[in-house]
């Protein structure tokens, strides 16, 4: 009998300070493009991991306390309450918008999921305001 595939997310609220600028271009050029996001500010950003996979016998998927810990330790420890364009150093070189928080979060996470059979990332998906988020799914060739 084959297994039903099951998604299952967990969520984490952080806090964090950013400004949008690229250094390749003049201030003129970054107030431009990027508006008053070019000042620095904040937001209370939600960030949701979805993994998928086959339920076992188990009847988890994977463990959810697991992956918030996984989540906990690799980014909300090191994001929380920061500036994100000079405090994480898996930011360093990396215009902080929602797209690049995404990215950069899946391959904070990813190598940590390796250990779990059966299951595998699915989703980042990253929350700036209320209204605002942003999906990755990774950057798979099959897609
Ligand atoms: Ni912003």
């Amino acid at each position: 009998m084959s297994r039903p595939t099951v998604e299952i997310t967990h969520r984490e609220e952080f806090s964090s300070a950013h400004r949008l600028h690229d250094p390749a271009l003049s201030d003129e050029e970054n107030r431009r493009l990027y508006g008053i996001c070019h000042r620095d500010h904040g937001h209370n950003y939600a960030l949701e991991v979805t993994v998928v996979g086959p339920i076992p016998t188990s009847g988890m998927v994977m463990d959810l306390k697991s992956l918030g810990s996984i989540i906990q330790e690799r980014i909300v420890a090191v994001v929380d309450h920061r500036h994100l364009n000079h405090d994480v150093p898996f930011l360093a070189g990396t215009i902080p918008t929602a797209e690049n928080l995404a990215v950069a979060f899946w391959h904070q996470i990813e190598p940590d999921l390796k250990g779990y059979a059966g299951c595998r990332l699915h989703r980042i998906r990253v929350y700036e305001s209320r209204n605002n988020f942003v999906d990755f799914l990774g950057a798979s060739p099959a897609r």
